[in-house]
């Protein structure tokens, strides 16, 4: 079943198109992986599949409170004047008809989804490491019940052990929470180890999508082939 559709969607900044005509969908359960060199649009994408950014033209199909999204910096995502439990009620779109000791379960059970401790509550954003930081905003990214998971370079501010100890988590999630996962990165290495399925763009464009497996072993477009090659043989 389709939990998102993307339809023909464009968006220029002056005469460059930075998303030129991108049309794919997500079945409930996949796990995509965007990857693209930089500047191929992947953020923008991303934030006109959230909303934040209006298209020119095209449309996004899916359900109003379905999309979550976890952003590349953890620093700037998380407000460092908010608590953990500010920051983790904001994400709760229920919080309204909540009594305050359901709240406070729903606060104790995302940390512990995400292997944090409920005594982080009254914390701030500042006494973490980045994995801890990005294991919060995947928190609070939870607390709305997403259906679907939009993780735009993630990981790529962490070290490799981090990296990989929230990939492993991701996994986790996926599986505990029954989440559709859309993976934005560079790094190749992570989406062949995590991704099912993979689209390429490139200047705008999505080049080329199919299997993880395929599209690594058998690219189609050049362009696929420089990035694969810059990934794996540099
Ligand atoms: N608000 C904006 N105004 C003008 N140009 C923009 C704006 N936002 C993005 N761009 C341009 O759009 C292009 C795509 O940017 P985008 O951030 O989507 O790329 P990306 O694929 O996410 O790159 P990266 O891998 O480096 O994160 C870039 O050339 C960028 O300079
Ligand atoms: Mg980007």
């Amino acid at each position: 079943m389709s939990i998102l559709s993307v339809k023909n969607v464009v968006k220029s900044y002056g005469p460059l198109k930075v998303v030129d005509d991108v049309s794919f969908c997500l079945q409930e359960g996949d796990n995509l992986g965007v990857i693209g060199e930089s500047g191929s649009g992947k953020t923008t994408l991303a934030k006109i599949i959230m909303g934040l950014i209006k298209p020119d033209k095209g449309s996004i199909e899916t359900q109003r409170g379905f999309l979550q999204m976890v952003f590349q910096d953890p620093f700037q995502s998380l407000d460092p004047l908010w608590t953990i439990e500010a920051i983790l009620k904001e994400g709760l779109f229920q919080a309204a008809g909540m009594s305050k000791e359901k709240q406070y379960q729903k606060m104790a059970q995302m940390l512990q989804a995400v292997g944090l401790s409920v005594d982080i509550l009254h914390r701030f954003p500042h006494e973490f490491s980045g994995g801890e930081r990005q294991r919060i905003a995947i928190a609070r990214a939870l607390m709305a019940n997403p259906k679907v998971l939009l993780l735009d370079e993630a990981v790529s501010s962490l070290d490799t052990l981090a990296q990989k100890q929230i990939v492993d988590l991701l996994k986790k999630l996926k599986q505990d929470f029954h989440l559709t996962l859309l993976f934005i990165s560079h790094n190749l290495r992570l989406v062949r180890n995590f991704s099912d399925k993979i689209l390429v763009m490139y200047q705008g464009k999505i080049i080329e999508e199919g299997p993880t497996n395929n599209v690594l072993r058998c690219p189609q477009h050049p362009m696929t082939r420089q990035l694969l090659q810059a990934a794996f043989y540099l």
